[in-house]
């Protein structure tokens, strides 16, 4: 009988606890004994408890919740041989042989190291006593599946990340809000979104919001120019009768010579043009809450897989990321799809910008 733990890890996402439910219930009808590993990659390490075995009811009532109820963290230990080492050993005392982890590019990143150092860490705790050949005997290999959970929308060869369009609906949502009060008082507000290094949001939310200006770091304005653009910008729509201004600032937003553009910057450009100018950071927020019915179908469609996944692996088949590219559930070379989206920031710092939105090719529209 296969186990497989399932673990989510990195920043929480809403839709994580949606997958857990689906690779629970997917594990258990395709005749699995499912593990929670609790806390991401710490519980790995620091095995025992934290490895629990999940039973159909125990995910009951799941499937819309915001955050993850397995914990997450951003693990320092497994980041060195010793945790991943102590990782194996948990998870070789438990019987446990595959791993689904939710999570974003590092986190994904950690598992492909995994996977491909498993049989030196064995043949180590082998060496050292730790284990004996028999205990090991059935777990010469380790099948590792990655699903995407992130807000951030930032990973390659999928076109949406678990998260991302509930972030999305509550940025919108906060700035619907905020327009009520701009409105009243004819007021600019500069509006900070979460994201990282990727614009996704900040492009998503202002398109979504009629937002009067987008800074974002894949289309990176020009240094001691964009100010002007701005100004001139917001003074046409406000001739133009609009009462409100808004701009969405993405967190990573940036100019052409990467430095930093700044809520509070924007925020004086605007006051120079008269504008009475709030700023308003919207900061986790943007990660709480229910997940929205697109990221719980996903998150179920890619659990489900995953298993599959899993199921089907061969000790030469590589480690797969499950993502969505035009509406199909697809299998995605992990490996491949972590390289590419390294790749985009990448090309920012090498100030290739057409690089970067052609990389990003999902986030821009034309
Ligand atoms: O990756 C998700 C994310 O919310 C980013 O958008 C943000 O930059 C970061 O995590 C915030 O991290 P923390 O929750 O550790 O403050």
């Amino acid at each position: 009988r296969k186990k497989i733990a399932v673990m989510t890890s990195g920043g929480d996402s809403p839709g994580m606890c949606a997958v857990v439910r689906a690779v629970v219930r997917a594990g258990i009808f395709y005749g699995c004994d499912v593990y929670g590993c609790y806390e991401g990659y710490s519980g790995l390490v620091q095995g025992g408890d934290m490895l629990k075995k999940m039973e159909w009811e125990d995910v009951r009532g799941w499937l819309s919740l915001g955050g993850t109820l397995i914990g997450t963290a951003r693990c320092m230990e497994f980041k060195e041989r010793w945790g991943r080492l102590q990782g194996a050993y948990n998870m070789i005392v438990a019987g446990i042989d595959a791993l689904v982890v939710c999570g974003g590019d590092g986190s994904l990143t950690g598992a492909d190291l995994f996977r491909s150092e498993w049989p030196s860490l064995v043949d180590e705790l082998v060496a050292t006593g730790k284990l004996t050949e028999s205990e090991v005997a059935e777990h010469r290999h380790l099948n590792i599946v990655g699903l995407v959970g992130s807000i951030d929308n930032d990973m390659s060869s999928t076109d949406s990340t678990i998260g991302a369009y509930s972030s999305l609906e509550r940025i919108c949502e906060m700035v619907d809000y905020i327009d009520s009060t701009a409105n009243s008082h004819s007021r600019a507000f500069v509006v900070e979104v979460m994201g990282r290094h990727c614009g996704w949001l900040a492009l998503m939310a202002g398109i979504a919001t009629g937002a009067d200006y987008i800074f974002i770091p894949e289309q990176p304005p020009k240094a001691g120019e964009w100010q002007a653009e701005l100004k001139k910008v917001c003074m046409r729509h406000r001739d133009k009768g609009r009462r409100k201004t808004t701009v969405i600032v993405a967190e990573g937003a940036l100019d052409d010579l990467l430095t930093p553009i700044t809520s509070e910057e924007v925020k004086d450009v605007l006051v120079e043009i008269g504008l009475d100018t709030r700023i308003t950071t919207l900061g986790h927020v943007q990660r709480g809450g229910t997940a929205v019915a697109f990221d719980r179908m996903l998150a179920t469609l890619q659990g489900v897989d995953a298993v599959k996944a899993v199921l089907e692996m061969t000790p030469d088949t590589p480690s797969p990321m499950i993502g969505i590219v035009e509406n199909n559930i697809v299998r995605r070379n992990l490996v491949d799809a972590v390289r590419l989206t390294k790749s985009v920031a990448t090309a920012i710092e090498a100030r290739d910008f057409e690089k970067a939105m052609s990389l990003r090719d999902t986030v821009f529209v034309e």
